[in-house]
């Protein structure tokens, strides 16, 4: 698997995590409930009844933290800024505490010599909020923007990369139609709105964030899975471009000024709420896209079942992570492909990328994760494939720095790079943390030496 070679030498080594699933203190210093505490302390929602009040402390624990990314030896840190930290009531008086707590981190990183990629949204939208409508209602497109100057307002002296939203899709899908995230809706007419309202927010963010830091590069997260027919007859052909256009047309055409694709609005049968001059708030330029990937969808046609009437089939033979998601990294490659072709992005990130395994702690406190090794040098392979192609790939960002709150599924998802033991919060390097280490030393070294001769 030597062939992560050919990546270029001044790509972005990362780690990326989420406020709600690391940060806990949920109710320190000022912070308010978001939709996911609600979510998660409504009984049945969450496996074992778990939430995030503690996570993996790293309100507290950052410092910690940012040692073991030091120790790695990342470039970059992708983390997300909690809205109910910073406007605990999601719109009026801003949190100085909630601020801080960022301010410190941001410093911490760049003395750490980490360059720092905030996303302004991951899911946690304030309770309060939501009690007047959330994502469904524009005023909350509106409130994400003034939040999203507050912050760039008092990080943007130090943070260059923005990200405004993270997988909009969750939000409004999982969150708004399928019910089995926040806030644990099954309405598609709220599940639309909510998808506008969130590119509404992302482009309103995007002007504001410019507004307020003179150079920043503002970019958006998409998760996107290129989705396949598992025959070749007609109505599964068809069910794999409904497949196509629920995951990814929907969440790639808008941002870039081509409106919403025609066949999913008529699937949905639901009125956009457009008004004059949105579809171009909604395409403001970005100056890059992220990509977060995990898996592919192979789908039959599903007449009788939920939109977008597209069930996932298990091909025999197909190797699966602990999420059951399908490990099939040529899909990283032909989304990366695609995403080159057909939508021209000057820079592509993947922001995410990786694999939950049911990891064991051995006798002597290693952990030797080597599915998990397989599953990053195989999506790295495939980065390096995409990028021979002319793909401006510019970085990549395992997912995750630590095991932590795995949403819907709890704690039972251990995803990190770093083991964490949530009664002693005691962090572990696992064997992937280590050989993500070494990928990043000699990505370096290649550098060095090309600068040299
Ligand atoms: C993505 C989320 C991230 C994490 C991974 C496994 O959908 O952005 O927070 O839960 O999946």
């Amino acid at each position: 698997m030597s062939d992560f070679n050919s990546l270029p030498s001044d790509f972005t080594w990362g780690v990326a995590t989420a406020a709600y699933q690391i940060e806990g203190a949920v109710a320190e210093d000022g912070r308010l409930p978001s939709i996911w505490d609600t979510f998660s302390h409504t009984p049945g929602k969450i496996e074992a009844d778990e939430n995030g009040d503690v996570a993996c402390d790293h309100y507290h624990r950052w410092r910690e933290d940012i040692a073991l990314m030091k120790q790695l030896g990342v470039d970059a840190y992708r983390f997300s800024v909690a809205w109910p930290r910073v406007v605990p009531g999601g719109d009026g008086p801003v949190n100085e505490k909630g601020l801080a707590f960022y301010d410190q981190l941001v410093d911490g990183l760049l003395e750490a010599g980490i360059t720092p990629y905030p996303t302004l949204y991951h899911w946690d939208l304030p309770q309060a909020l939501q009690d007047r409508g959330g994502w469904p209602e524009r005023e909350t497109a509106e409130h994400f923007a003034a939040y999203a100057a507050v912050v760039a307002g008092r990080l943007g002296d130090r943070v260059e990369n923005w990200t405004t939203l993270n997988e909009p899709l969750c939000s409004a899908w999982i969150g708004h139609l399928e019910g089995r995230m926040a806030p644990g809706l099954t309405d598609i007419t709220a599940a639309v709105r909510a998808s506008y309202h969130l590119h509404l927010g992302h482009g309103l963010a995007t002007q504001a964030i410019r507004a307020a830091v003179p150079g920043a590069r503002v970019g958006i997260v998409n998760n996107l899975s290129p989705c396949e027919p598992a025959t070749d007859r007609e109505e599964d052909r068809a069910a794999a471009v409904r497949a196509d256009g629920h995951t990814n047309r929907w969440w790639l055409d808008p941002i870039h000024g081509r409106g919403y694709p025609q066949d999913m609005v008529d699937l949905y049968g639901v009125d956009l709420p457009v008004r004059a001059g949105d579809l171009e708030t909604i395409a403001a330029p970005l100056d890059w896209l992220g990509l977060n990937y995990y898996f592919r969808n192979v789908v039959a046609a599903d007449p009788g079942g939920p939109l977008p009437h597209a069930k996932q089939v298990y091909l025999p033979g197909a190797r699966h992570t602990a999420m059951d998601w399908e490990v099939n990294a040529d899909g990283l490659e032909n989304m990366l492909v695609r995403l080159a072709d057909d939508y021209g992005p000057q820079q592509i990130y993947i922001t995410e990328n990786g694999s939950a395994y049911p990891d064991v702690l051995r006798a002597d406190g290693s952990i030797d994760d080597t599915e998990r090794v397989r599953y990053l040098e195989e999506h790295l392979a495939a980065c390096a494939r995409a990028v021979r192609r002319g793909v401006p790939l510019s970085g990549y960002f395992a997912w995750s720095l630590l095991d932590n709150f795995e949403w819907a599924y709890g704690y039972d998802k251990r995803f990190g790079l770093v083991h964490v033991d949530y009664p002693t919060q005691r962090r572990t390097i696992k064997g992937s943390g280590y050989r993500y280490a070494d990928i990043v030393r000699s990505s370096r070294g290649r550098g060095r030496g090309r600068r040299a001769a």
